[in-house]
């Protein structure tokens, strides 16, 4: 039998979006569920009513590509300014020095780094599942990402419809689920860097040590008012109101779920795209299959409000 990456071979869940809006450029949906990528604008001279378009397609799609854009730091930061307010680039790990707001992932670097603490395998296995800085009382709205240097082959993203997971699951546990609290922490994982650096920075305040967070294990969206799951793999420690053991099943259930194929898109990046992902309603992971490739990445965060 062969097996396919066409969205129709996957087995389960029937796409749950609602109907897609109409916007004045090209879309193409990459997969039954979520991710679309945009063709035919200029992302350095977009009018007021394309702005609104993109934000429509991009709440629909929940993350959406930009081939071809070639954007300085100056002009992603300029983009990203028309949907939210920047944050810094991350709590932990500083940004560029010019430009605070962007924050550079290189592999190469991160692996040197990781070696130095006996850490390298982590990183060159990429990054696992996770939703982007849930550690903190107002995780961000969603983050731009710019590629600027990535492998020809391998180092593609993966990105979950987390709401697509939650709809999938039956009316009694989404229910159940919508009255828990979940705590995530991101000691584990920013410690030695925060140790490192010696102090975090976000919202413009300053920390020398990550206090775990609350969030609901079910937040509303703010803009679409649909439910999603939000847990996640990377940052969640445990659910408040359970029992360690039932938490860390229900948990070890919810990671499986929450991937499974038909919830996800996964995309090849090349230099120059800018993709774009609403971290509300989404979980991603970096898929490790590109050894010593030099992969370089760029993002700028824009500020989030608190779950509910
Ligand atoms: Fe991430």
């Amino acid at each position: 039998m062969t097996v396919t990456a066409e969205p129709e071979a996957a087995a389960g869940a029937a796409p749950t979006e609602s109907a897609a809006p109409d916007v004045p450029f090209e879309v193409i949906p990459l997969s039954g569920n979520l991710g679309a990528e945009i063709l035919g604008l200029d992302l350095r001279t977009l009018d007021d009513g394309e702005i609104a378009a993109i934000r429509a397609a991009w709440l629909h799609y929940k993350v959406v590509f930009f081939p071809g854009q070639d954007l300085t730091p100056r002009e992603h930061l300029a983009f990203a300014r028309r949907f939210g307010e920047p944050t810094e680039g991350h709590p932990v790990i500083p940004g560029l020095a010019d430009q605070p707001e962007v924050f550079q992932i290189d592999y190469t670097q991160a692996r040197e780094l990781a070696a130095a603490y006996g850490k390298v395998g982590d990183v060159s296995r990429g990054l696992h599942w996770h939703t982007d800085v849930t550690f903190v009382k107002r995780p961000p709205l969603g983050s731009i990402l710019r590629a600027v240097e990535v492998p020809r082959a391998g180092g593609d993203t993966l990105f979950s419809s987390q709401k697509a997971a939650f709809d999938d699951l039956s009316p009694a546990l989404q229910e159940f689920l919508s009255t828990l609290t979940a705590v995530h922490d991101g000691e584990d994982q920013f410690k030695i860097v925060l140790d490192l650096v010696g102090e975090g920075r976000w919202e413009g305040k300053t920390f020398t040590k990550l206090e775990p967070v609350e969030h609901p294990v079910v937040r509303t969206h703010p803009e679409t008012g649909k439910r999603s799951l939000f847990v996640n793999p990377g940052f969640t420690s445990h659910i408040k109101e359970l029992k360690r053991a039932e938490s860390d099943a229900l948990l070890a259930f919810l990671y499986q779920h929450s991937v499974r194929p038909e919830f996800t898109v996964r995309y090849h990046w090349k230099a120059g795209t800018i993709g774009f992902w609403d971290n509300r309603a989404t979980q991603h992971a970096v898929v490790g299959d590109f050894g010593d490739a030099h992969r370089v990445i760029q993002r700028v965060t824009l500020r989030g409000d608190e779950p509910r």
